[in-house]
Formats: structure tokens, sequence, C-alpha cells
């Protein structure tokens, strides 16, 4: 999918009657402010995949042109929109910002061990997983190159961020093999490998366009809840979504063993839960759908897509202390249609 067409997915997945007329009003708000400036990111990156060399420039290219929703460069791009006009910094940021995020993903599917991504086979089903880790690497290395130039403090904090990253999926993997896991080390997993590159490209833009310290704080705490409310809905999606709206494979979090707040919130309420966790770790498949219907039946997922909510509320909360704006109402749209999502 050609990015302009991802712009266009990410409308059409606010089917009015299932989110609402105002998210469908709201992206389309977004569209028509920033798509000409994502259509720059968009070769900006190409760009840079291409300094690699085949396969792994393949690979890379293979994620890239699947589309995807783009928001953290979109966000990154109205942060500095907020302050003043979106410049080829901004844009280059911008691309920093999407470039990373592939990175995870490639690596992350290999992690994972999934085979569907952006609604395409994974890269490592298609070049195999050495491929798609050396294509991740390519990636970094490029979301460096365009780091180093920018600002020293957007500089170090995209150094910490990847630190952040790396950090939340260790974490994770450590949980894999655990029986339970607490939800303060879920929301520490979550703010590590979500929430983390969300803060930086809010900061990113903002700094890029002039702000002061204590904007560049509220757009990054925005940012950070931000984070937090889309992994949420991200984890009950894989619970409640569809296959063909996500791009991904459902059910994948369960089947790998993988504890997220929907199962957290099950098991808190029934004790059938935790058996059934172990016999699908031990390759049960029947254990696995059991366990998902149970999951759907608890109520689990309302409780999450409520917290998603209450984290989308500070993350609004936040954006009070930026001065009003066009771009900054843009950005609470995004932020309110983000919970609602379905993609
Ligand atoms: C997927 O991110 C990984 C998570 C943090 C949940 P996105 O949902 O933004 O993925 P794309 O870029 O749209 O494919
Ligand atoms: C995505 O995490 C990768 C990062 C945020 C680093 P997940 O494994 O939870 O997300 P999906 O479901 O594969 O997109
Ligand atoms: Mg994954
Ligand atoms: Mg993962």
């Amino acid at each position: 999918m050609t990015f302009p067409a991802s712009l266009h997915a990410l409308h059409d997945t606010a089917v009015p009657d299932r989110v609402g007329d105002r998210t469908s009003a709201r992206l389309a708000d977004v569209r028509s402010l920033i798509a000409r400036e994502l259509e720059e990111v968009e070769a900006i990156i190409a760009k840079h995949i291409a300094a690699g060399v085949a396969p792994a420039t393949e690979s890379a290219n293979h994620l890239f042109e699947a589309g995807g929703k783009r928001i953290r460069p979109m966000a990154l791009l109205l942060a500095t929109e907020c302050f003043r006009p979106i410049d080829t910094r901004a844009r280059e940021l911008a691309a920093a910002a999407e470039i990373v995020h592939m990175a995870t993903l490639l690596h992350d599917d290999v992690v994972d061990d999934s085979d569907q991504r952006r609604g395409r086979p994974t890269s490592r089903r298609v070049w195999g997983n050495a491929v798609s880790v050396l294509a991740g690497d390519l990636l970094l290395v490029e979301a460096l190159r365009l780091g180093s130039r920018a600002h020293p403090e957007t500089w170090s904090e995209l150094i910490n961020t990847l630190g952040r990253l790396v950090d939340g999926e260790v974490i994770q993997l450590r949980g894999r093999l655990a029986v339970s896991l607490d939800e303060d080390t879920y929301f520490q997993i979550v703010r590590g490998k979500t929430a983390s590159l969300f803060e930086w490209a809010l900061r990113a833009g903002a700094r890029e366009g002039g702000a002061s310290a204590s904007a560049i704080d509220a757009l990054g705490a925005f940012g950070g809840h931000l984070g937090v409310a889309f992994q949420l809905v991200d984890d009950v999606l894989d619970y409640e979504g569809d296959e063909g709206t996500t791009g991904k494979t459902m059910l994948a979090d369960l089947h790998e063993g993988k504890v997220t707040l929907p199962l957290l919130r099950a098991a808190a309420a029934s004790p059938d839960v935790a058996p059934l966790v172990a016999s699908v770790r031990a390759g049960d498949a029947a254990a696995a759908s059991t366990l998902a219907a149970k999951v759907r039946a608890s109520g689990a997922c309302d409780q999450v897509r409520d917290l998603a909510r209450h984290e989308t509320a500070s993350a609004l909360h936040k954006l009070e202390a930026v001065p009003s704006c066009r771009a900054r109402d843009v950005l609470a749209d995004v932020a309110r249609g983000l919970t609602a999502r379905l993609a």
C-alpha cells in the first residue's frame, strides 16, 4: 500500500457506525492538514532504506510498502506544527520515528514468531529470520544517521529511547517464562516498548518547532500517555479484533504465551484461567480457544478499553499546557480516535 493509500486506510477504519462520525471527520482532518508533508517523509524513508544492500533492503521495503498507520511521524509533525511550519528537519525526524518503529517491527516479528504484519506475510516468512534481523539493523543505523543531525538533546533522547525499547522487550521476554505477571510489570513493559517512542516523537517534534521546555515536557507526556493507550487497545484487539482490519494474526499473544492486560484481568477474575495458560504454553490448541473465549466473556477487554480511555484523558489533559492552535486540536482528535481504533 502506498502512503496516501495508508492514510485512506486509517480513515476507512473509522467506519461511522463503529467508531462514530466524529472519528471519521477528525482523521480526515489529519489527512488534509499534513498529507503532503507525509508524502515527503515517505520519500526520505525510501531513500534511507535504499542506502543498504539487498536482501536487507528488500526485506525492509516489504514492510514499508505494506503501509501502516504512520501514527508516529504524523504525531511528530503535528507537534512541530503547534509552534511553527514543518521544515526539512522535522520531516527527517518524522522519518526517523517511523524507521525506528519499522526496525522494532522487523525484530519483534522474529522475537514473536509472527506470520502476518500489515496484511502481508511477515518479512521473516519471506526472507527468513536472519535477513529480517539484519534489515531491522539497517533501519536502526539509518535512524541513527538521521537522529545524529538533530538537536543534541533530541539525539541523546533517541539513544535513551532505543534503550527503553530494548529493556521493555527484554522484560516482556522474561515474563513469558513466568507463570504470572503483575500489572506494574505489564505497564513497565508497555511504557518501554511502545510509549517511549511516542514520547520521543512528540518531544522531538516540539523541540524542532522551537517550543519552550515546559511545552516540550507537556507534549512528551501527552505522547507517553497516548502510547500506553495505544498498546492497551492493541492488546484488546488481539482478542477482539478482526484480522482483515488489523492485518495481524488474531490471538497471537495468547498462542505465544504472552501475558497482556486482558489476560491478567481475566485471570484475576477466574481461577480457571491460569491452568489454561499453562496448557496453552504446553502446546494444547483446544485450551487456546477455551482460554480466548473465557477472556472475551470475562469483561476484561472492556476494562482494558476503559483504562485506555483513562490514559487518553490524561494525554488530553497534558495538551492543555500547549498553546491553542489547529495542530493541537488535531493531535487531540488523533488521541480520541486511537482509543476507538480497530486497526
Ligand atoms: C504496532 O504498531 C506495534 C505496537 C506498538 C502495538 P502500529 O499499530 O502503529 O503498527 P503499524 O505501523 O500501523 O503497522
Ligand atoms: C510491538 O509489540 C513491537 C514494539 C512495540 C517494539 P507487540 O509484539 O506487542 O505488537 P504486535 O502485536 O506484534 O504489533
Ligand atoms: Mg509482536
Ligand atoms: Mg512483541
